[in-house]
């Protein structure tokens, strides 16, 4: 069986990344392909219970260091108990925040990146993502954006990474441009501040031009390739 092909989304706070996934997968599953859709940190029931530690706050006091452990003890996990799985089976994982996350965030809280590779290495081994892709907006309508989520949903807290001032949204920033710029084969940077529909029709173009027609990963019942 072919192995499924894992693709990443990355980017600030308020870029639209759920919304990409959810149209990303409708549009693989309207070719056939069988799709997972993910998320960090969680997605999976030991990740998931780490989630809330990080979200709400409660680990801030232990420190930047113990966050980013955390973070990592999430994924190992997903990793294992979820992401592995599916694309042994030869399903396409679509995973909304990974390994860029922790470099970037917790990069940005002054983790050594000694330390952030150390636990990378420990939480995902030789894993890497067949495509991350980063979708970038400027922190401002990011955070506007998030804001009109809020007062839509009765104005709900901001997490504990939402919270922060612009400066360290626009550092963030930086630090996802400067990965896809050193990463070039994995990264693809989409310009989210455009209509969804059209980052939409931009990510799929990439996806066909990454990984080639999306036909010819299909994995049939009769376990053959494409059509
Ligand atoms: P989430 O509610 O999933 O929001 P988003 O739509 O922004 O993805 O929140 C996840 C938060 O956790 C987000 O602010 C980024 C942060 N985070 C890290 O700091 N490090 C990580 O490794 C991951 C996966 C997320």
């Amino acid at each position: 069986m072919l192995r499924g092909q894992f693709i990443t989304f990355e980017g600030g706070e308020g870029a639209g990344k759920s919304t990409q996934i959810a149209r990303l997968a409708e549009y693989l599953r309207s070719c056939g392909v069988d799709v997972v859709t993910t998320r960090e940190p969680g997605g999976s029931p030991g990740a998931e219970a780490v989630r809330h530690v990080l979200l709400s706050g409660a680990a801030e006091a232990l420190g930047p260091e113990a966050e980013a452990i955390l973070f990592s003890a999430a994924r190992a996990d997903h990793v294992a108990e979820t992401i592995e799985p599916a694309l042994a089976a030869g399903k396409w994982v679509l995973c909304d925040r990974f390994i860029d996350s922790t470099r970037v965030y917790q990069g940005e809280s002054g983790v050594e990146p000694a330390l952030l590779e150390k636990l990378e290495d420990v939480a995902v081994g030789r894993l890497s993502p067949d495509l991350t892709v980063i979708v970038d907006i400027p922190p401002r309508l990011g955070l506007k954006r998030i804001a009109g989520r809020d007062s839509a949903s009765g104005g709900a807290e901001k997490d504990r990474f939402e919270r922060e001032n612009l400066d360290v949204h626009a550092n963030r920033r930086a630090r996802f441009l400067e990965i896809a710029r050193s990463e070039p084969e994995r990264c693809v940077v989409v310009d989210g501040s455009r209509k969804p529909e059209q980052v939409a029709a931009a990510i799929i173009e990439i996806v066909e031009g990454r990984l080639g027609p999306i036909a010819d990963s299909v994995v049939r019942t009769d376990g053959r390739a494409g059509k």
